[in-house]
């Protein structure tokens, strides 16, 4: 990867419904891994965007009295609208009924089919509507039930003509490349799983559909009575958002970059076996990473619109409030685990972290400077043992951001809060105050509002408004998201600065 880019993608959430708490989950996790790129002065691109085809969606288009376009419309409004209630600063937002993704799609396979790639046959298969996912006999657990592999639905029988795609052409390919790069799919286990699914022969890929049974979708160039399959035309959205073939966007990020994909472990087959055998069959390198996180869970259950278990993300933020529910997701677990999601745990999660270690540290050190240095940053400089506390804790947080493991930069966030908050019970600030020893105070003020300034600076990505309030507390007028550490401690908080005070950032829940 070209040092200093940063071409970041979510998956194009389906429009056949409302977003719920899993999209959110993934968007909320790219946005925080860019601005924290962004933070350090990279050149970011994060990508999201909207899957606008298929069967699932013309099905609820028409449940919903509507045209598939106004339909799809109107979900995918639903989605942007709440990627702006979350902050989330994506840089373009793709939709697959876009004009331009469309001629992409149509390039791509007219490519496929010109240079003979594409077979024209009859198939039987299984499929699953709600997955929009094709099984064969093999896929099966129990080969007498047909029953999805994925969501445990009965999987119907369809045969028709279509165009196909050799995925077993590229297996050795795929396969080679997965073992010279560890980097490819992560984590681990994902890996082994996809290595697995390689050790054996891989069925062909049907590419299309027949337009009769599938009006709404992207027409083949070469077939009027076929559209593309929902996932190749889904696919193609990490190519045609850069102007693939021919875009200088796409030179610069696919070529040169390289593509960080971040998915859900559900999606983890199209992502890692089909699309690079797509990419290679089309002659393109596949993407650098694929990274596929794990599913929040209810009572056991993957939330999801199907089983009728789905959390309204704006919900939750009414309650908890975004930087609540931000850091929830952010930090309660390891990137690629499940987590299980319940009001309690975010209660407990909130009142913990954010109530008593951050907000307590905030709340206190504003008001001591109140009370004790007439509201401003007192005389003093930085104690080189906290400026080593700070930059330690940026190396290491960083690490984590660059290992794309957001709760682990938080734990390191923390360190350097509780640190803060030990000095503050250490030192005794109200003993040196009664006993006048105001040098000595000064200088543990003027240490601890460094802190919070370089805590504002770190926390950012994760929690952009608490931070920006923070740093509104001590008087600062800079643009926070343009300064970064360790640069920043070269211009120290200047002694005399008026601070402002403000409510605790987060009041203890019951
Ligand atoms: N449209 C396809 C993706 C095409 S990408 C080229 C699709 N869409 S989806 O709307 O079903 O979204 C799937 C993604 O939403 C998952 O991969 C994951 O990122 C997120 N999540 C949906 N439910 C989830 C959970 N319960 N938990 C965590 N994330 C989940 O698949």
């Amino acid at each position: 990867m070209t040092a200093g880019r940063f071409y970041l993608t979510t998956p194009l959430y389906y429009v056949n419904a409302k977003p719920h708490l899993g999209h959110a989950y993934t968007t909320i996790v790219a946005d925080c891994l860019s601005r924290a790129r962004r933070q350090r002065g990279e050149e970011v691109f994060l990508l999201t965007g909207t899957d606008e085809h298929g069967e699932k969606i013309a099905q609820a288009a028409s449940a919903a009295g509507l045209s598939p376009q106004a339909f799809v419309d109107q979900i995918s409004g639903q989605f942007k609208a709440l990627w702006n209630l979350l902050g989330v600063s994506y840089d373009h937002f793709i939709r697959t009924t876009d004009a331009s993704h469309t001629r992409g799609v149509q390039e791509a396979l007219k490519r496929l089919q010109a240079q003979g790639s594409l077979r024209k046959g009859t198939y039987s298969f299984w499929y699953c509507v709600p997955c929009e996912t094709s099984w064969t006999a093999g896929d099966f657990a129990d080969p007498a039930k047909k029953v999805c592999p994925a969501c445990q639905r009965p999987a119907g029988e369809v045969t028709e003509e279509d165009f196909f795609l050799n995925l077993e052409a590229h297996r050795p390919w795929l396969r080679s490349h997965i073992e010279a790069h560890p980097e490819f799919i992560r984590p681990e286990q994902r890996r082994n799983e996809v290595l697995a699914l390689l050790a054996k022969p891989l069925p062909e890929l049907c590419l299309t559909r027949p337009k009769e049974r599938v009006p709404w979708g992207i027409e083949v160039p070469f077939s009027a009575s076929h559209v593309a399959y929902v996932w190749f035309d889904a696919l193609m959205n990490y190519l045609t958002a850069l102007d693939w073939p021919g875009g200088g966007k796409f030179q610069e990020l696919w070529r040169q970059t390289g593509a960080i994909h971040l998915i859900g472990k559900d999606i983890l087959r199209h992502h890692a076996l089909y699309w690079p055998i797509i990419l290679h069959a089309l002659g393109e390198e596949p993407p650098r990473t694929i990274l596929a996180h794990g599913w929040w869970l209810i009572q056991g259950e993957k939330i999801s619109k199907s089983k009728g278990n789905i959390v309204d993300p704006q919900a939750v933020v009414e309650t908890f409030g975004l930087d609540g529910f931000r850091y929830f997701l952010l930090r309660e677990v390891p990137l690629g685990e499940d987590g299980v999601f319940s009001e309690g745990a975010l209660r407990a999660r909130l009142n913990a972290d954010l109530a008593n270690d951050l907000g307590n540290l905030v709340y206190r050190t504003l008001t001591m400077l109140e009370k004790h240095t007439g509201a401003r940053v007192p005389r003093g400089g930085l104690d080189p043992s906290v400026k080593s506390e700070i930059l330690a804790c940026e190396k290491n947080l960083w690490a984590a951001v660059a290992r794309m493991a957001p709760d682990q930069a938080l734990k390191e966030l923390w360190v350097l809060i509780n640190q803060a908050n030990t000095r503050i019970e250490r030192s005794q600030p109200w003993t040196l105050a009664r006993q006048a020893r105001r040098e000595e105070l000064e200088g543990l003020l003027y240490s601890l509002a460094e802190t919070l300034r370089a805590i504002a600076l770190l926390l950012w990505p994760f929690l952009p408004a608490t931070a920006e309030s923070i740093w509104g507390q001590l008087g600062l007028t800079s643009p926070l998201a343009q300064e970064r550490l360790p640069a920043a401690l070269a211009c120290p908080i200047a002694s005399g600065n008026p601070i402002a005070k403000g409510k605790p950032l987060f009041p203890r829940l019951e």
